[in-house]
């Protein structure tokens, strides 16, 4: 059970849908099973738990609520110089974290790893903090897409090759509040076109 409306009521944004991936009950439930898994391995340890906005925060806001012992969270917020910087890895950060991190255990949590390359830049720039431990935690893993290794060390669902909305991922702002995952239709999902 989980206290979403039903995919239909979601009216417009339910249309622009081919498939339902992964449901909202499917969700909840993964994301329960990781917070318990989280509460397990960071007993005893105030754990703080990193994310970038804003696709992350519909997880992020699940997922602290499944888990059971102290922990505190914070966010960054990157934006990428140009799509040829971003092919490098290198982003701007446009927001940085309120907390100092060094000698911390920090849980990194992300909506999705795809090619890795923004992932990797920020987990080196959390790195060079100090932290006493950094480990990756993410909803979704296009692990197909992977240009360089990235450890993950909780993950929710693997997701094939192709682009989806839902549950914090957006197309071009839209469908984050969605609480399933799915495709969109080939006539709304116009990679090229501009908005
Ligand atoms: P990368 O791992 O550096 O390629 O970047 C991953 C980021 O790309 C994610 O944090 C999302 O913001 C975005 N992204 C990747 N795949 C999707 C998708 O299927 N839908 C929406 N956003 C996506
Ligand atoms: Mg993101």
């Amino acid at each position: 059970m989980n206290p979403y409306p039903e995919p239909e009521a979601f009216g417009d944004l339910y249309e622009s849908l081919s498939e339902i991936l992964i449901t909202a009950d499917q969700i909840q439930a993964r994301v329960a099973e990781m917070g318990a898994a989280i509460s397990r391995d960071y007993e005893g340890c105030h754990p703080i738990l990193v994310g970038i906005l804003k696709g992350v925060f519909p997880f992020m806001a699940d997922l602290i609520r499944t888990i059971t012992i102290p922990l505190d969270v914070d966010f960054m917020a990157i934006s990428s110089y140009s799509p040829s910087a971003r092919e490098h890895g290198v982003v701007r950060m446009q927001k940085d974290l309120e907390e100092p991190i060094n000698g911390r255990h920090v849980l990194f949590i992300e909506d999705v790893v795809d090619t890795g390359l923004t992932l990797n830049y920020v987990l080196r720039h959390l790195q060079n903090r100090g932290p006493a431990t950094l480990k990756v935690c993410t909803m979704f893993d296009k692990s197909s897409r992977r240009l360089i290794r990235i450890p993950v060390h909780y993950k929710g669902f693997d997701l094939p090759d192709r682009f989806v909305v839902g549950y914090g991922l957006d197309y071009r702002e839209m469908y984050r509040n969605l609480p399933f995952v799915g495709l969109l239709k080939a006539e709304v999902f116009q990679p090229g076109k501009k908005a």
